[in-house]
């Protein structure tokens, strides 16, 4: 059904574009007729390059005059085009062109931005190459144009950006290179941009940014690193980067967050960690982020938060900590941010964690009652918890090395004397004599180390019966709370927002039938 539905659209399609290009094809054979243009190149108008030949085409909109055009599509084909091939002189003949965008078909190539190109048009705004294989981009690529506000360069292969790729360019705002293979970003690649504000590079393959990269783009408010190859970032990693706002880092490999990694990052509101591999997170990882509205740190591998991660970041009110391997998260964790969880636009989802069922989750229950954000009061709804038959410390100490990593950020745990179900499962614990068996687990002088561990919606349980772990009463049971009638709220997320091009997946086929059409028609 849905393949002739397909099928169908297809013919209709191809029937329209081949309507269409028949009756741009009479226009030009009706220009045939005018003087012959020169040849040579320099003098041709790009907008109505007639040349068979010719490995660029543009339709300009509007007009075909010399010297009048505002918006130029072209396409590359016929194979390479060499770099000072005089093709790229007739652009000289529509030096008001504002916008300008290359589709390099599957038979042609474009290794190269054309820079050549590019020196004749001052006034250009917006340029935009897709499917080409620039390997790299070159130093000055972009002519230095003073009008050029934003350059789009998705799936062009890039693997390397040279010193001074994209430099003195005073207007530009957007630099996006989304589907490359770009490996690195280096230092000054970024020059003298000082109105850049959005910058991404969504899927390439970045594992090493060089200390510094970002010194030269200042006025930066967000950067998209989504879907990269990123396992480290240091201290100087995002250096420069005080105006920024929203900084993504979603499908990395990250798992080690250091110290003062964002503390340069004064003004970020928005921090994505999702779907890393987060094992450790250092207590002053965020420190220095103090206007973070957002941090998202699901589906990575946390099993427990430092006791003071958030303190640094007392203006979050959006926590995403779904599908970790938390067991546990004490009041004392999320007391820093606790009221600002209470506004109907906070959010904090938990689901899908090793929650084991004590009471350091009581605080669960008060926020229920206290939050007017629905999407909390779901996630608080739907968090389920182990009940889990507790296991004396002293078995820790046959699990030295597996264990020993996570000791210092599982503090808190081992002093609770409550073993870690995970880790159990993971250990085969097999010294079972040394365990001091617990009341329900004895058979016949073997003990049962882990028995089958209960799933509880842990909102379910009346909050009194949570069994409490020896050590945590003090720090763990949630004050009476008082219900502040003021609450400061500010949890609007000024996010930049950044369209997804969700149709250019849609355009090889697109252009293919076009393609398919012209060269019928040349033929
Ligand atoms: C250029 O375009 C403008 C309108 O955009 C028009 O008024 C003018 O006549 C055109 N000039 C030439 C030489 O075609
Ligand atoms: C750039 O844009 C401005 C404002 O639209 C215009 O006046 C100027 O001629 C354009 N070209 C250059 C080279 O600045
Ligand atoms: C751009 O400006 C820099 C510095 O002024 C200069 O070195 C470089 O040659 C210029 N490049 C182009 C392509 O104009
Ligand atoms: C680009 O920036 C220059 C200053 O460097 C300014 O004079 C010019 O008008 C700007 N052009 C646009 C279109 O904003
Ligand atoms: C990404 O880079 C790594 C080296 O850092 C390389 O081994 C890998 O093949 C690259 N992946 C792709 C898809 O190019
Ligand atoms: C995490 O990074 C810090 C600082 O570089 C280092 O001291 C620590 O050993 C790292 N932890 C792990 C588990 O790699
Ligand atoms: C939450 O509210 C319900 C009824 O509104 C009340 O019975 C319960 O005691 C409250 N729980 C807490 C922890 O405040
Ligand atoms: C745990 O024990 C089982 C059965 O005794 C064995 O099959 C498995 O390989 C062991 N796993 C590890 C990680 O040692």
């Amino acid at each position: 059904m849905e393949r002739r539905i397909a099928g169908i659209i297809y013919v209709l399609i191809t029937f329209a574009l081949v309507n269409e290009m028949s009756i741009n094809v009479q226009a030009k054979d009706n220009n045939k007729r005018r003087p012959k243009e020169k040849t040579g190149g320099f003098q041709k108008n790009i907008c109505d390059v007639s040349d068979r030949d010719s490995k660029v085409h543009c339709y300009c909109e509007n007009t075909r005059e010399p010297r009048n055009a505002t918006k130029a599509e072209c396409w590359v084909f016929n194979g390479g085009i060499p770099r000072d091939d005089l093709i790229w002189q007739s652009f000289a003949s529509q030096p008001t062109l504002q916008t300008l965008s290359f589709n390099v078909r599957v038979d042609g190539a474009l290794g190269y931005v054309p820079t050549k190109a590019l020196h004749f048009l001052k006034n250009l705004r917006s340029i935009n190459i897709r499917y080409g294989n620039i390997a790299d981009v070159t130093s000055f690529a972009f002519a230095n144009l003073t009008n050029l506000t934003d350059i789009t360069l998705s799936q062009n292969q890039i693997e390397n950006l040279q010193q001074y790729a994209f430099a003195h360019l005073p207007n530009i705002t957007l630099i996006n290179l989304e589907e490359n293979m770009i490996l690195e970003i280096g230092t000054e690649v970024f020059f003298d941009l000082p109105k850049l504000h959005k910058l991404v590079f969504t899927k390439n393959n970045i594992s090493s940014i060089r200390d510094g990269a970002f010194l030269q783009t200042f006025n930066l408010l967000e950067l998209d690193l989504n879907k990269n190859n990123i396992i480290h970032l240091r201290r100087h990693t995002f250096d420069g980067l005080a105006n920024l706002r929203k900084l993504d880092l979603r499908r990395n490999r990250i798992y080690n967050l250091t110290e003062y990694t964002f503390a340069e990052l004064w003004n970020l509101q928005e921090l994505l960690l999702g779907k890393n591999d987060l094992k450790y997170i250092s207590e002053r990882a965020f420190d220095g982020l103090s206007q973070l509205r957002k941090l998202a740190l699901d589906d990575n591998k946390l099993a427990a938060l430092p006791a003071h991660l958030f303190e640094g970041v007392r203006g979050l009110s959006s926590l995403d900590l779904r599908s970790n391997e938390l067991h546990a998260l004490t009041y004392d964790n999320i007391k820093p941010i606790l009221d600002n969880l209470k506004p109907q636009s906070s959010n904090l989802l938990l689901e899908e964690n090793n929650f084991v069922c004590d009471c350091r989750l009581k605080w669960m229950h008060a926020l229920k009652n206290e939050t007017k954000s629905l999407n909390t009061k779901a996630s608080l709804d739907s968090v389920t918890c182990k009940m889990d038959p507790p296991i004396v410390s002293s078995a820790y100490n046959k699990m030295s090395d597996v264990i020993e990593n996570k000791i210092e950020f599982n503090q808190e745990i081992l002093h609770a004397g409550i073993t870690i179900e995970t880790l159990n499962d993971k250990m085969n614990v097999t010294d079972k004599n040394n365990m001091i068996p617990e009341s329900g687990t004895k058979e016949q002088g073997s003990v049962t180390v882990t028995k089958k561990a209960m799933k509880r919606t842990v909102l379910k349980i009346p909050p009194e019966t949570l069994p409490c772990p020896r050590d945590t009463k003090v720090t763990t049971e949630a004050p009476a709370f008082i219900i502040d009638p003021v609450i400061p709220v500010q949890n609007e997320m000024k996010t930049y927002r950044y369209q997804e091009i969700n149709s250019a997946n849609a355009l090889p086929l697109k252009f293919a039938v076009l393609w398919s059409c012209f060269a019928f028609f040349f033929t």
